[in-house]
């Protein structure tokens, strides 16, 4: 009723995972919002969810609140892009995640792990690591090679923070009354931010250029200027993926290692995997592209993390087509709200759904009904096997001979922006396995 919707907005503005989720909870799975103008569904039954991203999907776009806000920042990449413009450069840059770039991405994997284990091999007694702060160092090391065939740890990192930054002021001006178009001081600083972004993927892809593109060039910078799109286009998908694949990645990693120093025996049975696959005579080896099939359990916990802690935590879709869902009817121009948060902790398809049990994901058939922590459909995320091999291979190589464990000091709460992401960081304590 309007009046709960009136009593929701301080919940909603605290924390929109945790009123989304306790809608679900409250009001069933298919939810209608009594918004004046938009009608606004929150969808959280499993088959449902499934005819909008799969079988259904010609009658949904991209036109929604959250994909325009991105668009903001991001222009009209893969991420915010719909129709004949979305399918021209999924094709254009799909090359850059074919299986055979996989091996590659493992290599880089293991090299910015490697980097992140000498970085905590630094900190001193009882110092903690700077859990995000680290993995998304590795992650935009790792995404650098995928995106222009260099270490763009250097202007990357500035793309980074100039990208986060007017990330952050498009949240707040989204949760602002001030119509977006008044001269408000947090416009014209997301202009600053927006104008230094563009100069940044100016020089990248000038850089790029220069370097020479070959004709079997398969990063996504070389395979868009050798399809010859057009400067701006190259600008947007840069963008695009920086934000796609760079925190995504970071957020899955920080919660995943976060899981593991609250559930000792879980971490206990990983190293037990890690060892057996890793021992030599001189200490565990790092992990290779050739090690990943021999580590279902590692991937397990990867799986099982992203079932509870999702970083695309909503995924929403606009009815561009009337349709009817859940035996429920869905008039054109309704907002469709998935909340993957709250689907992968739905009590009908999840033993004990908070609990992080890595062993569910063990010898179970590939769930495609209720598990979407990558989407589904034909906007399955492009990079879901990179993020895989990439995250696997990141937690093998630094855990194989040392642990995690919680750092004093109170658990950060989750905070869900464009990822989720733990509210001022996340400290964890790292020690060797075998002192
Ligand atoms: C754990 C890591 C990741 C997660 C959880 C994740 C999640 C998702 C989800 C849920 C979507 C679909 C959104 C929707 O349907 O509205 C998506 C799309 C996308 N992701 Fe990922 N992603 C991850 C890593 C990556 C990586 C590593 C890359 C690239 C390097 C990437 C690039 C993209 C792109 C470009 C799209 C848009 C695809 C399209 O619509 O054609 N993602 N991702």
């Amino acid at each position: 009723m309007p009046w709960d919707m009136v009593r929701a907005v301080p919940g909603i503005r605290r924390s929109p995972v945790e009123f989304l989720t306790d809608t679900t909870r409250r009001y069933g799975d298919v939810v209608a919002f009594p918004l004046p103008r938009t009608p606004v569904l929150l969808l959280n039954d499993p088959a449902g969810v499934r005819h909008v991203l799969v079988e259904a999907h010609r009658s949904y776009g991209r036109a929604t609140l959250q994909y325009s806000a991105l668009a903001t920042v991001t222009g009209a990449g893969l991420l915010t892009s719909d129709g004949e413009a979305w399918r021209r450069h999924r094709r254009t840059v799909q090359p850059a995640f074919h299986h055979s770039s996989l091996a590659g991405v493992a290599e880089e994997s293991v090299a910015a792990a490697e980097r992140l284990r000498q970085r905590a091999s630094r900190l001193g007694p009882g110092e903690p690591l700077e859990v995000l702060e680290a993995t998304s160092r590795a992650s935009l090391e790792v995404v650098g090679h995928t995106l222009a065939a260099a270490d763009l740890s250097g202007v990357a990192q500035d793309l980074v923070d100039a990208v986060g930054r007017a990330l952050e002021l498009v949240v707040g001006r989204a949760q602002n009354p001030v119509p977006n178009s008044w001269p408000t001081p947090s416009r014209r600083r997301l202009e600053r931010e927006v104008a230094a972004i563009d100069r940044i993927c100016a020089q990248i892809v000038a850089a790029r250029r220069a370097q020479g593109v070959a004709e079997d060039a398969d990063d996504v910078v070389g395979l868009m200027l050798r399809a010859g799109l057009e400067d701006a286009e190259v600008r947007d998908e840069l963008v695009t993926f920086v934000v796609a694949g760079h925190e995504t990645v970071a957020s899955s990693l920080t919660w995943t290692l976060d899981l593991l120093a609250r559930h000792p025996h879980v971490q206990q049975r990983l190293h037990e995997e890690l060892t057996a696959v890793l021992a030599t005579p001189d200490g565990p080896r790092a992990p290779g592209w050739d090690d990943l099939t021999a580590l279902p359990y590692t991937r397990a916990v990867l799986e099982e993390s992203l079932r509870l802690y999702p970083p695309a935590w909503v995924i929403t879709r606009t009815a561009i087509a009337d349709d009817v869902v859940a035996g429920v009817a869905v008039p054109a121009g309704t907002l469709v709200i998935v909340c993957t948060w709250a689907l992968h902790r739905h009590p009908d398809l999840w033993e004990a759904p908070e609990e992080f049990r890595p062993e569910r994901f063990l010898d179970a058939p590939r769930r495609d009904v209720g598990y979407v922590p990558f989407g589904a459909g034909p906007r399955l995320c492009i990079g879901r096997d990179l993020a895989v091999v990439e995250s696997a291979l990141v937690l093998a190589t630094f855990l194989r001979d040392r642990r995690v464990r919680p750092a004093p000091g109170a658990r950060p709460a989750v905070e869900s922006l464009v990822t989720l992401r733990p509210k001022g960081g996340l400290r964890l304590l790292v020690e060797p396995l075998r002192p």
